[in-house]
């Protein structure tokens, strides 16, 4: 089971989620998904604060972690 990363994200900046889940923090892309055809999710946020980012990939709310990875 995945759970989910916290990660202190600065607002107004361009945030890169990683969706292959083969990122070295399984949350932020780190150019790991070369050779896939993922791509990662681009995202902006309001405040400068740390957020819970899903890892499991199968949150309703991505990039966050909306819960989901307990029933996964
Ligand atoms: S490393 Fe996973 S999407 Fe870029």
């Amino acid at each position: 089971m995945a759970t989910p990363v916290k990660v202190k994200l600065e607002a107004d900046q361009t945030h890169y989620f990683c969706t292959c889940g083969k990122s070295t923090d399984g949350v932020l892309c780190d150019g790991s998904h070369k050779g896939t055809t993922y791509r990662p999710k681009l995202f902006t946020v309001d405040t400068t604060k740390e957020y819970s980012l899903c890892a499991c990939k199968q949150s309703g709310n991505l990039p966050f972690c909306d819960g989901t990875h307990r029933k996964v």
